[in-house]
């Protein structure tokens, strides 16, 4: 007979194959006994906020994920990427100022977030705010923020790296929603100190590459609270400490730490969901590259209305589907293309313009899928 193994979500890999079946609620299968896992699948996994999986011993790497060789990321290669839209852009002064400036203000903001959780130091938000409003502002047009952040997330994605894409997304979002001047700050602090309460877990239980218990997965799902009483303490604005409480929450009610719902979770608290589970899902993984933004996209389209406030969530897709137009992308069958018609209530499945001058619909072609970013 089979042995069985549970294994954290974060630790799984393709060609894995699952040993019981998984269940987002319980009248909602994601993927049964026996599947094999592939890219697509663990992002799904992920986005369900499925913290751990049964799979068949035999179909896990010898003495787990150490087996598993770190591939660098497709984009990294300058020479892939030469001719390609990403490669133009990373080639290009924009993109250089942009990483410039991402970078300083990361260590900065690493600094000053280290003494407000060790020494209870005064937060400076405006020094924080002033730092995130220098990135967003090396962009000419905010919507090419996503293009750029592609590259940074590559490089890596520590908590710290994480929170700044959050406040980038939380402040692109603003800008979509036509947001006054105090709300964008607002909102992009919320983004920038969501996860602060993290900073207060031990950090051998946030990293530790192994089966976590249930003990130390409530320790985890204790950063919400944390962070919340960090930032009340620190007097800021009360929306960006409900944001850090609520961030958890999920419409359906099905999230942490109090299942609120729909009506009951603060706007803040929606917007940084979406932003912040968009980063966590097109982040780097230790075994490859990012996941293509275009599947995670097609995810939230697909099953996300039920989890995210729909307003939001409508806003976010129909402003990020002009960022991927002209992206040119690996298909499934080997052949690359560029995209040139996004369509609207099917985001992962756009036209796609391929170098022999045809032109493929991907809505008609079901077994083709878009597989990367080139
Ligand atoms: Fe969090
Ligand atoms: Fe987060």
């Amino acid at each position: 007979m089979n042995k069985l193994m549970k294994l954290k979500t974060s630790l799984a890999v393709p060609d894995m194959v699952l040993g019981q079946d998984v269940f987002s609620r319980p009248d909602h299968l994601i993927a049964s006994a026996g599947t094999k896992l592939t890219d697509r699948l663990i992002t799904r996994l992920k986005f369900y906020s499925i913290q751990d999986i049964v799979i068949l011993a035999s179909s896990a790497p010898r003495q787990g994920r150490q087996t598993v060789q770190p591939v660098p990321p497709k984009q990294a290669s300058a020479s892939a990427t030469e001719g390609s839209y990403i490669g133009r852009i990373k080639a290009s002064p924009e993109y250089r100022h942009f990483t410039a400036t991402f970078y300083s203000s990361f260590i900065s903001y690493k600094a000053q977030l280290n003494e407000v959780v060790q020494k209870k130091a005064p937060l400076k938000t405006e020094v924080l705010l002033a730092d995130i409003s220098k990135i967003f502002a090396t962009c000419n047009n905010p919507n090419t923020l996503l293009d750029m952040m592609i590259g940074i997330r590559n490089l890596d994605d520590a908590t710290f790296v994480h929170s700044m894409n959050v406040a980038l997304i939380c402040s692109l979002f603003a800008h979509w929603l036509k947001f006054d001047e105090k709300e964008t700050l607002n909102l992009t602090l919320a983004g920038l100190l969501h996860d602060i309460g993290k900073m207060m877990i031990p950090p051998e239980i946030i990293k530790k590459p192994g089966k976590l218990t249930d003990e130390e997965y409530n320790i985890i799902k204790g950063h919400p609270r944390l962070g919340y009483d960090i930032l009340k303490e620190q007097k800021v604005d009360e929306h960006v400490a409900m944001a850090a409480l609520q961030h958890h929450e999920r419409c359906d009610g099905r999230g942490y730490p109090n299942g609120l719902t729909l009506q009951e979770i603060a706007p803040y608290a929606k917007i940084v969901a979406i932003a912040d589970v968009y980063d966590a899902l097109t982040a780097a993984r230790v075994y490859r590259g990012p996941v293509c933004p275009l599947e995670v996209i097609g995810i939230f389209q697909n099953e996300g209305l039920t989890i995210y406030d729909p307003k939001y969530l409508m806003t976010f897709l129909d402003q990020i589907m002009y960022s991927y137009l002209n992206y040119n992308v690996s298909l499934s069958n080997g052949e690359t293309g560029r995209i040139i018609l996004m369509q609207r209530n099917s985001l992962d499945k756009p036209v796609i313009a391929l170098p022999d001058g045809r032109f493929l619909d991907l809505r008609d072609e079901p077994e083709l899928s878009i597989t990367g970013i080139v």
